[in-house]
């Protein structure tokens, strides 16, 4: 499973795509090149996300330009990064580890510093953006855009059949919104914890991964490290971002999500996943730069070796990430009766939609995480 071959019908089922995924040399201008790896598109995902990864040279710029039909998020795996939101006033500067949200419809572009970036892009929902419009330049083919008559007919064909405006020599593509729809706005582009906002705005923040919660043991958990970078109640209830980092052998037991699809790209270490789907028991084991995709209503628990840095989240945003909140503050603390694990459970189900199987309805035997002792 998990290639492109196999994968091209429209449909929301499991998939792994292996680091690094689907390689495009693409290029707009004389002499620029760079590299994505396709790692979703939007037939594999139900067109819930498309996502992609991007190896950027020093001092690389993008261009302002305005996405139509996506939100979009980016995950800074290496490097440092500044996003220019003219039409929000701000620009973002993010490092490794830190997470950028840019809602659609405003212009934004980006400009690397003096090292090379790598770069996840996270595009919601799931468009033929991506590959769409880097196929369109993929040097290979020969369609590199060299000349500015090249650079307008390309414009021109990924407005009209991507939704995505590039400015011009009069400067950046309009916002597409009023000003009074933005919304409350994260002068600091912080990401907001929940204590901290009542209401559900999708403006432009940037997470912290310096504020790092913990998640305690469970009845079907391990402790791990907790970083929170994208609540739904900053994208519009339609992303969400957690980072879970275990420093030893961890797992989480086999649970279900009614609500939600499930996304997780391994950092670092090594991730099992295993999915209980009509065709049995299906198991991916992710290593680091590997995607994985796991649709709602699929029972599924993993496990993880030595440790393992993993991003994780939901799509749509907003009731998962309620959850790992939840546990962070210190929700199923204290399960030493019946009685409150049933309310934990109860709880759990009320927040996030999220079922954990009762003992024995996992088909089979539940593997453990491997231990070195
Ligand atoms: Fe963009
Ligand atoms: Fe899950």
């Amino acid at each position: 499973m998990g290639t492109r071959e196999q994968d091209a019908v429209l449909g929301n089922a499991a998939f792994h795509t292996p680091a690094p995924g689907r390689l495009i040399q693409w290029g707009v201008g004389p002499g620029n090149s760079a590299d994505v790896y396709v790692l979703a598109e939007a037939a594999q995902t139900g067109r819930r996300c498309t996502v992609a990864l991007h190896e950027l040279a020093a001092e690389e710029e993008s261009g302002l330009h305005v996405h139509t039909l996506e939100d979009e998020g980016f995950y800074v795996l290496e490097g440092e990064i500044t996003f220019q939101m003219p039409d929000d006033g701000i620009e973002i500067h993010a490092s490794a580890g830190e997470f950028v949200w840019h809602p659609m419809s405003r212009a934004h572009g980006f400009k690397t510093a003096d090292k090379p970036v790598r770069l996840l892009q996270f595009l919601l929902p799931g468009t033929e953006l991506v590959p769409g419009v880097f196929e369109l330049t993929e040097g290979e083919k020969g369609a590199r855009i060299d000349s500015p008559e090249k650079f307008a007919k390309f414009a021109e064909t990924v407005d009209r059949d991507y939704g995505m405006r590039f400015g011009g020599p009069d400067g950046p593509p309009p916002s597409l919104r009023a000003r009074s729809s933005q919304g409350p706005f994260t002068p600091d582009a912080r990401l907001l914890m929940p204590p901290e906002i009542d209401t559900v705005v999708n403006s432009p923040f940037k997470s912290d991964p310096t504020t790092v919660h913990k998640l305690p043991q469970g009845p079907m958990y391990e402790p791990a490290n907790l970083i929170f970078h994208a609540f739904g109640h900053q994208t519009g209830n339609v992303f969400g971002m957690l980072e879970l980092i275990w420093t030893a052998p961890g797992m989480i037991g086999p649970h279900t999500h009614t609500l939600e699809d499930e996304y997780f790209y391994v950092v670092e270490g090594e991730f099992t996943l295993h999915l209980s789907t009509l065709d049995g028991v299906v198991t991916y084991v992710g290593k680091a730069g590997d995607w994985i995709w796991g649709p709602r209503d699929i029972p599924h628990y993993f496990t993880v070796g030595e440790s393992a840095r993993v991003i994780s989240g939901e799509i749509p945003g907003g009731t998962m990430i309620e959850f790992f909140y939840g546990m962070a503050m210190g929700r199923g603390s204290d399960l030493t009766t019946e009685e409150k694990l049933a309310e934990f459970k109860e709880w759990s189900v009320k927040t996030s939609g999220m079922h954990d199987l009762a003992e024995g309805e996992w088909p089979g035997e539940v593997i453990p995480a491997p231990t070195s002792h």
